[in-house]
Protein backbone atom coordinates (compact mmCIF):
# COMPACT_ATOMS: atom_id res chain seq x y z
CA UNK A 1 0.00 0.00 0.00
CA UNK A 2 1.40 3.50 -0.76
CA UNK A 3 1.30 5.77 1.86
CA UNK A 4 2.84 8.97 0.44
CA UNK A 5 -0.40 9.42 -1.72
CA UNK A 6 -1.80 13.10 -0.93
CA UNK A 7 -4.22 13.14 -3.77
CA UNK A 8 -8.08 12.64 -2.88
CA UNK A 9 -11.20 14.55 -2.73
CA UNK A 10 -10.51 18.38 -1.60
CA UNK A 11 -14.27 19.25 -1.36
CA UNK A 12 -17.40 17.88 -1.74
CA UNK A 13 -20.96 19.20 -2.22
CA UNK A 14 -24.33 17.85 -3.39
CA UNK A 15 -27.53 19.11 -4.61
CA UNK A 16 -31.16 17.56 -5.28
CA UNK A 17 -34.64 18.34 -6.76
CA UNK A 18 -37.26 20.57 -5.70
CA UNK A 19 -39.80 18.10 -5.10
CA UNK A 20 -40.05 15.33 -2.49
CA UNK A 21 -42.38 12.13 -2.37
CA UNK A 22 -42.57 10.88 0.98
CA UNK A 23 -43.41 7.49 1.25
CA UNK A 24 -45.74 7.32 3.47
CA UNK A 25 -47.65 8.93 0.30
CA UNK A 26 -46.88 6.36 -1.94
CA UNK A 27 -47.43 3.78 0.65
CA UNK A 28 -51.30 5.65 0.46
CA UNK A 29 -51.52 5.24 -2.58
CA UNK A 30 -50.52 1.45 -3.45
CA UNK A 31 -51.89 0.23 0.00
CA UNK A 32 -47.88 -1.01 0.80
CA UNK A 33 -47.04 -1.49 4.53
CA UNK A 34 -44.88 1.74 5.33
CA UNK A 35 -43.08 -0.93 7.36
CA UNK A 36 -41.91 -2.15 4.28
CA UNK A 37 -40.31 0.78 3.13
CA UNK A 38 -39.62 2.42 6.57
CA UNK A 39 -37.67 -0.48 7.57
CA UNK A 40 -37.56 -3.24 4.94
CA UNK A 41 -35.97 -1.29 1.78
CA UNK A 42 -34.57 1.58 4.62
CA UNK A 43 -36.35 4.66 3.01
CA UNK A 44 -38.44 7.73 4.40
CA UNK A 45 -38.66 9.87 1.14
CA UNK A 46 -37.38 10.30 -2.81
CA UNK A 47 -36.42 13.34 -4.73
CA UNK A 48 -38.66 14.25 -8.07
CA UNK A 49 -37.46 16.45 -10.36
CA UNK A 50 -39.55 19.73 -11.57
CA UNK A 51 -40.19 19.60 -15.38
CA UNK A 52 -37.22 22.14 -15.73
CA UNK A 53 -34.26 20.46 -13.73
CA UNK A 54 -32.60 17.68 -15.17
CA UNK A 55 -28.96 16.11 -14.68
CA UNK A 56 -27.34 19.15 -16.04
CA UNK A 57 -29.37 21.72 -13.68
CA UNK A 58 -28.57 19.44 -10.89
CA UNK A 59 -24.80 18.83 -11.67
CA UNK A 60 -24.59 22.90 -11.37
CA UNK A 61 -25.94 23.29 -8.51
CA UNK A 62 -24.30 20.79 -6.89
CA UNK A 63 -20.55 22.20 -8.50
CA UNK A 64 -21.78 25.99 -8.18
CA UNK A 65 -20.39 25.93 -4.34
CA UNK A 66 -16.94 24.35 -4.80
CA UNK A 67 -16.49 26.61 -7.85
CA UNK A 68 -17.40 29.66 -5.37
CA UNK A 69 -15.04 28.42 -2.75
CA UNK A 70 -11.63 27.41 -4.93
CA UNK A 71 -12.41 29.37 -7.87
CA UNK A 72 -11.56 27.83 -11.42
CA UNK A 73 -7.97 29.01 -12.23
CA UNK A 74 -6.73 25.20 -11.46
CA UNK A 75 -9.71 23.35 -12.98
CA UNK A 76 -8.22 21.75 -15.96
CA UNK A 77 -10.68 19.01 -16.09
CA UNK A 78 -14.19 18.20 -15.61
CA UNK A 79 -15.58 14.39 -15.91
CA UNK A 80 -19.32 13.88 -16.02
CA UNK A 81 -20.60 10.77 -14.73
CA UNK A 82 -24.64 9.99 -15.59
CA UNK A 83 -26.92 7.34 -16.24
CA UNK A 84 -29.49 9.93 -17.00
CA UNK A 85 -27.49 11.24 -20.36
CA UNK A 86 -29.40 13.86 -22.21
CA UNK A 87 -27.69 13.48 -25.53
CA UNK A 88 -25.97 10.58 -27.04
CA UNK A 89 -22.66 13.11 -28.77
CA UNK A 90 -22.65 16.22 -26.26
CA UNK A 91 -21.23 15.58 -22.68
CA UNK A 92 -23.62 17.12 -20.26
CA UNK A 93 -20.69 18.19 -18.45
CA UNK A 94 -19.91 21.23 -21.25
CA UNK A 95 -23.32 22.48 -20.26
CA UNK A 96 -21.97 22.60 -16.47
CA UNK A 97 -18.93 24.15 -17.76
CA UNK A 98 -20.33 26.68 -19.44
CA UNK A 99 -23.31 27.47 -16.62
CA UNK A 100 -20.68 27.73 -14.42
CA UNK A 101 -18.15 30.17 -16.35
CA UNK A 102 -15.03 27.67 -16.18
CA UNK A 103 -11.68 28.78 -18.04
CA UNK A 104 -12.03 27.31 -21.91
CA UNK A 105 -8.72 25.71 -21.20
CA UNK A 106 -11.00 22.86 -20.07
CA UNK A 107 -11.12 19.29 -20.67
CA UNK A 108 -14.86 18.10 -20.68
CA UNK A 109 -16.12 14.64 -20.79
CA UNK A 110 -18.99 12.55 -19.93
CA UNK A 111 -18.42 8.98 -18.72
CA UNK A 112 -20.84 6.10 -18.17
CA UNK A 113 -21.29 2.86 -16.70
CA UNK A 114 -24.04 2.24 -14.57
CA UNK A 115 -23.57 4.05 -10.89
CA UNK A 116 -20.12 3.11 -10.95
CA UNK A 117 -19.01 5.73 -13.40
CA UNK A 118 -18.36 8.98 -10.59
CA UNK A 119 -15.72 6.36 -9.43
CA UNK A 120 -14.35 6.16 -12.76
CA UNK A 121 -14.10 9.50 -12.86
CA UNK A 122 -12.36 10.08 -9.22
CA UNK A 123 -9.75 7.36 -10.39
CA UNK A 124 -9.36 9.54 -13.71
CA UNK A 125 -8.88 12.59 -11.42
CA UNK A 126 -6.52 11.33 -9.42
CA UNK A 127 -4.14 9.87 -12.04
CA UNK A 128 -4.37 13.72 -13.56
CA UNK A 129 -3.52 15.24 -10.27
CA UNK A 130 -0.77 12.77 -9.19
CA UNK A 131 0.76 13.86 -13.29
CA UNK A 132 0.24 17.75 -12.11
CA UNK A 133 -0.38 17.94 -8.78
CA UNK A 134 -0.94 22.05 -9.86
CA UNK A 135 -4.20 20.72 -11.29
CA UNK A 136 -7.71 20.08 -9.65
CA UNK A 137 -10.37 18.44 -11.16
CA UNK A 138 -14.19 18.94 -11.22
CA UNK A 139 -15.39 15.13 -10.76
CA UNK A 140 -19.52 15.45 -10.96
CA UNK A 141 -22.08 12.49 -10.27
CA UNK A 142 -25.41 13.51 -11.54
CA UNK A 143 -28.34 11.28 -12.14
CA UNK A 144 -32.28 10.73 -12.01
CA UNK A 145 -33.14 7.52 -11.05
CA UNK A 146 -36.64 6.51 -12.47
CA UNK A 147 -38.57 3.06 -12.73
CA UNK A 148 -41.95 2.63 -14.37
CA UNK A 149 -44.98 3.71 -12.54
CA UNK A 150 -46.58 0.91 -10.01
CA UNK A 151 -43.61 -1.33 -10.00
CA UNK A 152 -41.55 -2.61 -7.31
CA UNK A 153 -38.28 -0.33 -8.15
CA UNK A 154 -40.86 2.71 -8.02
CA UNK A 155 -40.20 2.70 -4.54
CA UNK A 156 -36.05 2.83 -4.79
CA UNK A 157 -36.38 6.15 -7.40
CA UNK A 158 -34.46 9.69 -6.45
CA UNK A 159 -32.47 12.13 -7.58
CA UNK A 160 -29.11 14.41 -6.65
CA UNK A 161 -26.08 15.43 -7.93
CA UNK A 162 -22.39 15.67 -5.84
CA UNK A 163 -19.53 17.14 -7.19
CA UNK A 164 -15.93 16.19 -6.05
CA UNK A 165 -12.62 18.46 -6.37
CA UNK A 166 -10.12 16.37 -6.22
CA UNK A 167 -6.66 17.68 -5.54
CA UNK A 168 -3.42 17.28 -4.28
CA UNK A 169 -2.90 18.10 -0.67
CA UNK A 170 -6.50 17.36 -0.13
CA UNK A 171 -8.57 18.93 2.81
CA UNK A 172 -11.33 15.97 3.41
CA UNK A 173 -9.87 12.45 1.90
CA UNK A 174 -6.85 11.01 1.14
CA UNK A 175 -7.16 8.35 -1.27
CA UNK A 176 -4.92 5.14 -1.25
CA UNK A 177 -3.84 2.71 -3.46
CA UNK A 178 -4.39 0.14 -4.35
CA UNK A 179 -8.18 -0.27 -5.69
CA UNK A 180 -9.95 -3.58 -5.79
CA UNK A 181 -11.40 -4.66 -9.23
CA UNK A 182 -14.68 -6.80 -10.57
CA UNK A 183 -16.61 -7.09 -14.44
CA UNK A 184 -19.08 -9.31 -15.20
CA UNK A 185 -21.49 -9.28 -18.05
CA UNK A 186 -25.12 -9.79 -16.32
CA UNK A 187 -28.15 -8.01 -16.99
CA UNK A 188 -29.23 -7.04 -13.66
CA UNK A 189 -30.59 -2.94 -14.53
CA UNK A 190 -30.32 -1.52 -17.72
CA UNK A 191 -31.78 1.07 -19.53
CA UNK A 192 -31.68 0.86 -23.61
CA UNK A 193 -31.70 4.19 -25.37
CA UNK A 194 -35.16 4.32 -26.59
CA UNK A 195 -36.96 3.90 -22.66
CA UNK A 196 -36.91 6.54 -19.98
CA UNK A 197 -37.16 4.46 -17.21
CA UNK A 198 -35.04 1.80 -16.11
CA UNK A 199 -35.67 -1.87 -16.70
CA UNK A 200 -34.42 -4.35 -13.47
CA UNK A 201 -34.54 -7.59 -12.25
CA UNK A 202 -34.74 -7.07 -8.65
CA UNK A 203 -33.73 -9.57 -6.70
CA UNK A 204 -30.93 -10.71 -9.08
CA UNK A 205 -29.43 -7.41 -9.05
CA UNK A 206 -29.05 -7.99 -5.50
CA UNK A 207 -27.53 -11.15 -5.74
CA UNK A 208 -25.24 -9.49 -8.55
CA UNK A 209 -24.28 -6.26 -5.87
CA UNK A 210 -22.93 -8.85 -3.49
CA UNK A 211 -21.21 -10.80 -5.94
CA UNK A 212 -19.67 -7.66 -7.40
CA UNK A 213 -18.62 -6.76 -3.11
CA UNK A 214 -16.68 -10.02 -2.95
CA UNK A 215 -15.03 -10.12 -6.06
CA UNK A 216 -13.86 -6.28 -5.60
CA UNK A 217 -12.89 -7.18 -1.98
CA UNK A 218 -10.59 -10.29 -2.90
CA UNK A 219 -8.96 -7.99 -5.22
CA UNK A 220 -8.61 -5.70 -3.00
CA UNK A 221 -6.92 -8.03 -0.56
CA UNK A 222 -4.78 -10.10 -3.26
CA UNK A 223 -3.08 -6.31 -4.34
CA UNK A 224 -1.92 -6.04 -0.81
CA UNK A 225 -5.43 -3.21 0.30
CA UNK A 226 -5.92 -3.17 4.59
CA UNK A 227 -7.40 -5.77 6.48
CA UNK A 228 -11.00 -5.54 6.85
CA UNK A 229 -10.67 -4.94 10.57
CA UNK A 230 -8.63 -1.49 10.10
CA UNK A 231 -11.55 0.49 8.89
CA UNK A 232 -14.08 3.12 10.71
CA UNK A 233 -16.18 2.80 8.24
CA UNK A 234 -17.42 1.52 4.95
CA UNK A 235 -19.10 3.72 2.29
CA UNK A 236 -21.46 1.20 0.03
CA UNK A 237 -23.49 2.88 -3.18
CA UNK A 238 -26.93 2.54 -2.27
CA UNK A 239 -29.87 2.36 -4.18
CA UNK A 240 -31.78 1.61 -0.97
CA UNK A 241 -30.29 2.04 1.98
CA UNK A 242 -30.93 -1.56 3.80
CA UNK A 243 -28.90 -2.93 0.78
CA UNK A 244 -25.78 -0.82 2.88
CA UNK A 245 -26.53 -3.44 5.87
CA UNK A 246 -27.12 -6.13 3.42
CA UNK A 247 -23.66 -5.51 1.70
CA UNK A 248 -21.87 -5.17 4.98
CA UNK A 249 -23.41 -7.98 6.68
CA UNK A 250 -22.30 -10.01 3.41
CA UNK A 251 -18.87 -8.79 3.58
CA UNK A 252 -18.47 -9.42 6.99
CA UNK A 253 -19.19 -13.06 6.39
CA UNK A 254 -17.39 -13.50 3.31
CA UNK A 255 -14.11 -12.26 5.60
CA UNK A 256 -14.95 -14.68 8.76
CA UNK A 257 -15.36 -12.04 10.73
CA UNK A 258 -17.32 -12.90 13.49
CA UNK A 259 -17.21 -9.97 16.72
CA UNK A 260 -18.45 -6.87 16.20
CA UNK A 261 -17.08 -4.86 13.64
CA UNK A 262 -16.77 -0.65 14.40
CA UNK A 263 -17.74 -0.23 10.75
CA UNK A 264 -21.13 -1.50 11.81
CA UNK A 265 -22.31 1.51 13.57
CA UNK A 266 -21.06 3.75 11.27
CA UNK A 267 -23.21 2.56 8.32
CA UNK A 268 -26.23 4.68 9.88
CA UNK A 269 -24.37 8.41 9.33
CA UNK A 270 -23.44 6.82 5.88
CA UNK A 271 -27.57 6.64 5.33
CA UNK A 272 -28.84 9.68 6.38
CA UNK A 273 -28.66 11.99 3.50
CA UNK A 274 -29.84 8.75 0.82
CA UNK A 275 -32.45 7.53 3.44
CA UNK A 276 -34.10 11.31 2.42
CA UNK A 277 -33.18 11.53 -1.34
CA UNK A 278 -33.56 8.53 -2.23
CA UNK A 279 -31.27 6.33 -5.31
CA UNK A 280 -28.49 8.58 -6.95
CA UNK A 281 -27.45 6.46 -8.92
CA UNK A 282 -23.38 7.83 -9.70
CA UNK A 283 -23.92 10.01 -6.25
CA UNK A 284 -25.51 7.62 -3.80
CA UNK A 285 -21.63 6.46 -2.71
CA UNK A 286 -20.51 10.21 -2.47
CA UNK A 287 -23.68 11.40 -0.42
CA UNK A 288 -23.20 8.04 1.44
CA UNK A 289 -19.62 9.54 2.34
CA UNK A 290 -21.01 13.10 2.75
CA UNK A 291 -23.51 11.40 5.39
CA UNK A 292 -20.54 9.95 7.33
CA UNK A 293 -18.42 12.97 7.43
CA UNK A 294 -21.40 15.34 8.29
CA UNK A 295 -22.45 13.17 10.76
CA UNK A 296 -20.08 10.70 12.92
CA UNK A 297 -17.84 11.62 15.86
CA UNK A 298 -14.15 12.80 15.02
CA UNK A 299 -12.89 10.77 12.20
CA UNK A 300 -9.20 12.17 11.86
CA UNK A 301 -6.62 9.98 10.54
CA UNK A 302 -9.52 7.32 10.18
CA UNK A 303 -9.62 4.43 6.92
CA UNK A 304 -13.01 4.63 5.48
CA UNK A 305 -13.54 1.84 2.80
CA UNK A 306 -15.78 2.95 -0.62
CA UNK A 307 -17.89 0.24 -2.28
CA UNK A 308 -18.62 0.98 -5.38
CA UNK A 309 -21.34 -0.61 -7.71
CA UNK A 310 -22.77 0.02 -10.96
CA UNK A 311 -25.10 -2.43 -13.01
CA UNK A 312 -24.01 -4.10 -16.01
CA UNK A 313 -21.50 -4.95 -13.85
CA UNK A 314 -18.37 -2.73 -12.48
CA UNK A 315 -17.72 -2.62 -8.93
CA UNK A 316 -14.52 -1.02 -6.89
CA UNK A 317 -13.40 -1.03 -3.43
CA UNK A 318 -11.05 1.16 -2.50
CA UNK A 319 -9.98 3.49 0.63
CA UNK A 320 -8.95 7.10 1.97
CA UNK A 321 -7.97 7.92 4.92
CA UNK A 322 -9.23 11.10 6.58
CA UNK A 323 -7.46 14.60 7.14
CA UNK A 324 -6.62 16.64 10.18
CA UNK A 325 -8.93 19.52 10.33
CA UNK A 326 -11.42 17.88 7.98
CA UNK A 327 -14.32 19.36 9.73
CA UNK A 328 -13.57 22.67 9.02
CA UNK A 329 -14.31 21.87 5.35
CA UNK A 330 -17.38 19.94 5.78
CA UNK A 331 -20.74 21.98 4.60
CA UNK A 332 -23.38 20.28 6.82
CA UNK A 333 -25.82 23.12 6.89
CA UNK A 334 -25.75 23.59 3.06
CA UNK A 335 -26.87 19.72 2.79
CA UNK A 336 -29.13 19.87 5.68
CA UNK A 337 -30.70 22.29 3.53
CA UNK A 338 -30.82 20.65 0.24
CA UNK A 339 -32.58 17.78 2.02
CA UNK A 340 -35.26 20.43 3.67
CA UNK A 341 -35.87 22.93 1.11
CA UNK A 342 -38.27 20.92 -1.09
CA UNK A 343 -41.19 20.90 -1.57
CA UNK A 344 -43.75 17.78 -0.64
CA UNK A 345 -45.90 16.29 -3.52
CA UNK A 346 -48.85 14.37 -3.61
CA UNK A 347 -49.35 11.56 -4.94
CA UNK A 348 -51.37 12.66 -7.85
CA UNK A 349 -48.63 15.60 -8.37
CA UNK A 350 -46.06 13.18 -8.31
CA UNK A 351 -47.44 11.01 -10.98
CA UNK A 352 -48.12 13.52 -13.34
CA UNK A 353 -44.12 14.75 -13.36
CA UNK A 354 -43.48 11.58 -13.77
CA UNK A 355 -45.68 11.18 -16.55
CA UNK A 356 -44.26 14.23 -18.68
CA UNK A 357 -42.48 13.60 -21.37
CA UNK A 358 -40.23 16.46 -23.34
CA UNK A 359 -41.53 17.57 -26.67
CA UNK A 360 -39.18 15.84 -29.56
CA UNK A 361 -40.47 17.65 -32.52
CA UNK A 362 -37.77 20.07 -32.64
CA UNK A 363 -40.30 23.00 -31.95
CA UNK A 364 -39.80 26.30 -29.90
CA UNK A 365 -40.66 25.25 -26.24
CA UNK A 366 -40.57 27.41 -23.30
CA UNK A 367 -40.80 25.19 -20.38
CA UNK A 368 -42.81 26.90 -17.16
CA UNK A 369 -40.44 27.91 -14.37
CA UNK A 370 -40.59 25.08 -11.12
CA UNK A 371 -37.33 25.05 -9.95
CA UNK A 372 -36.13 27.75 -6.96
CA UNK A 373 -32.83 26.37 -7.28
CA UNK A 374 -30.06 28.73 -8.94
CA UNK A 375 -30.51 27.02 -12.54
CA UNK A 376 -33.18 25.65 -15.02
CA UNK A 377 -33.94 23.97 -18.04
CA UNK A 378 -35.58 27.10 -19.77
CA UNK A 379 -36.65 25.67 -23.20
CA UNK A 380 -36.23 23.44 -26.08
CA UNK A 381 -35.46 24.86 -29.41
CA UNK A 382 -34.43 23.41 -32.76
CA UNK A 383 -33.50 20.23 -30.33
CA UNK A 384 -31.42 21.82 -28.63
CA UNK A 385 -31.64 22.79 -24.57
CA UNK A 386 -31.74 26.03 -23.60
CA UNK A 387 -30.28 26.35 -19.97
CA UNK A 388 -29.98 29.87 -17.63
CA UNK A 389 -29.04 30.66 -14.26
CA UNK A 390 -32.64 31.24 -12.52
N1 LIG B 1 -42.00 -4.73 7.41
C1 LIG B 1 -40.66 -4.81 7.38
N2 LIG B 1 -39.98 -5.27 6.29
C2 LIG B 1 -40.70 -5.64 5.22
C3 LIG B 1 -42.10 -5.61 5.21
C4 LIG B 1 -42.77 -5.11 6.38
N3 LIG B 1 -44.10 -5.01 6.44
N4 LIG B 1 -42.53 -6.05 4.01
C5 LIG B 1 -41.43 -6.37 3.29
N5 LIG B 1 -40.33 -6.13 4.03
C6 LIG B 1 -38.93 -6.31 3.65
C7 LIG B 1 -38.68 -7.61 2.87
O1 LIG B 1 -38.47 -8.70 3.76
C8 LIG B 1 -37.43 -7.23 2.10
O2 LIG B 1 -36.29 -7.30 2.93
P1 LIG B 1 -35.18 -8.43 2.71
O3 LIG B 1 -34.70 -8.29 1.29
O4 LIG B 1 -34.13 -8.10 3.71
O5 LIG B 1 -35.88 -9.73 2.93
C9 LIG B 1 -37.64 -5.75 1.79
O6 LIG B 1 -38.63 -5.28 2.69
C10 LIG B 1 -38.16 -5.52 0.37
O7 LIG B 1 -39.28 -6.34 0.19
P2 LIG B 1 -39.45 -7.12 -1.18
O8 LIG B 1 -38.19 -7.83 -1.57
O9 LIG B 1 -40.70 -7.92 -1.10
O10 LIG B 1 -39.68 -5.85 -2.12
P3 LIG B 1 -40.00 -5.76 -3.65
O11 LIG B 1 -40.18 -7.07 -4.28
O12 LIG B 1 -41.11 -4.81 -3.75
O13 LIG B 1 -38.67 -5.11 -4.30
C11 LIG B 1 -36.52 -4.28 -4.73
C12 LIG B 1 -37.56 -4.60 -3.64
C13 LIG B 1 -36.09 -5.56 -5.42
C14 LIG B 1 -35.32 -3.62 -4.08
C15 LIG B 1 -37.18 -3.30 -5.76
O14 LIG B 1 -37.51 -2.10 -5.13
C16 LIG B 1 -36.31 -3.02 -6.96
O15 LIG B 1 -36.30 -3.76 -7.93
N6 LIG B 1 -35.51 -1.87 -6.92
C17 LIG B 1 -34.64 -1.49 -8.01
C18 LIG B 1 -33.43 -2.38 -8.12
C19 LIG B 1 -32.39 -2.14 -7.05
O16 LIG B 1 -32.37 -1.14 -6.39
N7 LIG B 1 -31.47 -3.11 -6.92
C20 LIG B 1 -30.39 -3.00 -5.99
C21 LIG B 1 -29.12 -3.65 -6.49
S1 LIG B 1 -28.69 -3.01 -8.12
C22 LIG B 1 -27.82 -1.55 -7.79
O17 LIG B 1 -27.40 -1.32 -6.70
C23 LIG B 1 -27.69 -0.55 -8.91
C24 LIG B 1 -28.69 0.51 -8.78
O18 LIG B 1 -28.45 1.55 -8.19
C25 LIG B 1 -30.01 0.27 -9.37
Amino acid sequence: MNRRTTVGIHDLSFASAEFVLTHATLAAHNGARLAKYHTGIGQQAMSVPAADEDVVTLAATAAQPVVQRHGTDRIRTVLFATESSIDQSKSAGVYVHSLLELPAATRVVELKQACYAATAGLQLALALVTRDPGQQVLVIGSDISRYPLDSPGEATQGAAAVALLVAADPALLRIEHPSGLYTADIMDFWRPNYLSTALVNGQESISAYLQALEGTWNDYTKHGGRPLGDFAAICYHQPFTTMAHKAHRHLLRHCGHQSEHPATTALTCTTAYNTQLGNSYTASMYLALAGLLDHADDLTGQPVGLMSYGSGSVAEFFAGTVVPGYRRHLRRTAHRTVVDRRQALTYARYRDLHETQLPTDGGDHPLPPQTTGPFRLAALTGHKRIYTPR
